[in-house]
């Protein structure tokens, strides 16, 4: 299924003051974490409280996910067998941080099948390896619906200085340039060839409206899909950047018009003011009108 994501909010397992807030926020994917928010003596009743949540709050329709722990770590295998029973078959995905191998994923596959449950998979990329092995990750499963960047714990892999309070994203101009350029463009690029969609980390600051726009922008401009926010207050800038304007979805229809009538004149190219359109531009006017009724929708 074609499911929006183009925000997702982090929420904390082990929260359920987050869990309500989420219910009425914009977010078109709520994801509850069992992993970095949610301290280690935390995690057990934290799989509970999630599972109660997911069965007894009104999601008004939208999509849950769940981040597990770790599959090298010692939650992930009770993580999956404590809520797969329960709630499996209301969650979209599992979320999969410190993704290392395709082998992973396999092995994920496979206890999902033997578990009878047909979820989804979203890796998180997130260290140098990930990076590096990201086709392999990205066609693992027929489960996995997209990737996932993680900011924070790929800069430590790479033990990049921290050049923020939160290492998220905010850019404090020591690099000429954007230091993670190339692991974005690698990462879209891994991601769209096996067709997925490819989500960005969070920007850190809740309190830098500016920051978010910029960082969702620039995001958007690259080719991902969606974005992770931290924080409510993210998610209405986020949805927007990710959503065709109302000047994209006009210059849409008027290429796909002023393309109609190029071929019905035996042309394979038009002008519209000094620019000149073709297929490829037709091809992207079909992307902004398709993610113009997702988002309407
Ligand atoms: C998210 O998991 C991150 O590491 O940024
Ligand atoms: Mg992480």
């Amino acid at each position: 299924m074609n499911i929006l994501r183009r925000s997702i909010l982090s929420v904390p397992g082990h929260r359920i003051s987050m869990h309500e807030k989420a219910t009425t926020s914009a977010a078109d994917v709520i994801m509850l974490d069992l992993e970095d928010s949610c301290p280690p003596a935390e995690k057990v009743a934290a799989r509970a409280l999630i599972a109660s949540s997911i069965q007894n709050l009104a999601w008004q329709g939208k999509t849950l996910t769940v981040r597990i722990n770790d599959l090298a770590g010692p939650f992930a295998l009770q993580d999956v067998l404590t809520l797969i029973p329960e709630i499996g078959h209301q969650i979209d995905t599992l979320v999969v941080p410190k993704v290392e191998s395709a082998a992973q994923i396999h092995y994920l596959d496979h206890l999902l099948t033997a578990l009878n449950c047909n979820l989804g998979i979203e890796p998180i990329i997130e260290s140098a390896q990930a990076l590096r092995d990201a086709s392999e990750i990205a066609a693992a499963s027929p489960r996995i619906r997209c990737l996932v960047f993680g900011i924070a714990d790929y800069s430590a892999s790479i033990n990049m200085p921290l050049s923020s309070i939160s290492g998220h994203g905010e850019n404090d101009g020591i690099y000429p340039g954007d230091p993670l350029h190339f692991v974005y463009s690698r990462l879209i690029m891994c991601g769209k060839a096996a067709g997925l969609k490819v989500i960005d980390a969070p920007y850190g600051n809740f309190r830098d409206p500016e920051g978010l726009n910029s960082s969702a922008a620039r995001s958007r401009a690259l080719g991902f899909d969606g974005k992770w926010c931290i924080h409510p207050a993210q998610l209405d800038a986020v949805n927007a950047a990710f959503s065709p304007n109302p000047e994209e979805i006009e210059r849409a229809q008027k290429v796909l018009a002023a393309f109609k009538t190029a071929l019905e004149a035996g042309r394979g190219a038009a002008a519209i003011g000094d620019s000149m359109i073709d297929q490829a531009s037709v091809r992207m006017a079909e992307d902004v009108m398709a993610r113009a009724e997702a988002a309407k929708a």
